[in-house]
């Protein structure tokens, strides 16, 4: 069943299956537990869900933007907050410093431990390459970039790396494997550089990278079609609600969920059952299901991140019943 027009009057709505995300947070705090879970809000870019996760122990957050630390901060979520990026200028960390918020960023060059140290941000972790070719130093650079940064007067909480080039491998083994040799290299670095914390991490090795302290993983709780293909446990919470707007006699039917509401970078879309062929900007069109202009249909995303982005608020339901409307708040940069 799913949520009339008097529940949600507009399409295309985000709804979040409340079992299903119940089910995937208690899940990986199973496995994760308190600290061990530090949540990316790049994912879900919601302050009521971070609560949801934060009730279950996960108090540390990680995220991609300053606007994400500054929208926990104000939620209360800042206790202990990781950009897990590089940032060029930092002074909106050191304002959420001095508001005594704890905010740590990731380095991987001289140039952004200058920005972290003249931005008053005071801890940093040294980001390293692992393999995914995007930020990090080369790890044999990891012990000068961390003594440069005590120089400066940061404390270097210790490393991070992300294997994000291995999340999507479809073979299990392959990827237990593979996420070993990277975290090998994380670990080793550590012993070089120092300090507590080894972060790192995401849903596609949430069981088996034995390595980090803290795991960063964030679609867990949505889930969608991507990591869907994987033998993972959690379940997909997130989906489109659309309306019906066509239906065509030569066998097709198109619905109101285009490409602004959807992230299509991992492929197209599914509809239970029916056959999409294809999104344009406003438009989903499928064949296969029996449906009349004004039914509600419900759409499953590829790609969780992106899709969130794309939406104001997340629709929390149970069945048809709607719990919670919840603003993605943390949008923006
Ligand atoms: C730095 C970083 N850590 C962790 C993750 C893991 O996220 P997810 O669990 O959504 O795969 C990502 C996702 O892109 C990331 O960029």
């Amino acid at each position: 069943l799913l949520p009339g027009a008097s529940a949600i009057p507009v399409t295309p709505a985000l709804l979040v299956d409340n079992a299903a995300l119940e089910f995937n947070l208690t899940t990986m705090t199973s496995r994760r537990p308190g600290t061990a879970l530090r949540p990316h809000v790049k994912a879900t870019k919601s302050t009521d869900l971070a609560r949801r996760q934060a009730a279950l122990g996960h108090v540390g957050f990680t995220c991609a933007t300053p606007r994400e630390c500054e929208g926990l901060a104000a939620a209360g979520l800042g206790s202990d907050l990781l950009l897990a990026n590089q940032v060029v200028d930092c002074r909106r960390l050191g304002r959420l410093v001095d508001a005594g918020h704890r905010v740590t960023v990731a380095v991987d060059s001289e140039a952004t431990i200058e920005a972290a140290a003249s931005g008053g941000v005071r801890e940093v972790l040294i980001d390293v390459d692992v393999g995914m070719p995007r930020c990090g130093c080369e790890p044999d650079d990891a012990p000068r970039l961390a003594d440069l940064a005590r120089d400066k007067g940061l404390s270097v909480r210790g490393v991070m790396g992300y294997e994000g080039h291995l999340m999507h491998e479809a073979d299990t083994e392959t990827r237990r494997t593979k996420v070993a040799e990277s975290m090998e290299i994380l670990a080793t670095v550590h012993s070089n550089v120092g300090g507590d914390v080894v972060s790192g991490g995401g849903t596609g090795s949430w069981d088996n990278n034995e390595v980090v302290t803290e795991l960063q993983a964030g679609s867990y709780s949505l889930m969608d079609g991507d990591y869907g293909r994987l033998e993972l446990p959690f379940r997909r919470a997130l989906s489109v609600l659309a309306t019906v707007i066509s239906v065509n006699p030569k066998g097709w039917a198109v619905a109101d969920a285009g490409l602004k509401a959807l992230a299509l970078d991992s492929g197209p879309p599914t509809i239970d059952g029916a056959s999409v062929w294809f999104c344009s900007d406003e438009h989903i069109v499928f064949s296969g299901l029996d449906v009349r202009v004004g039914d509600r249909i419900q759409v499953w995303p590829m790609h969780v991140d992106p899709t969130v982005a794309k939406h104001e608020n997340l629709w929390l339901v149970d069945g048809d019943t709607v719990l919670d409307s919840w603003p993605v708040d943390l949008r923006g940069w």
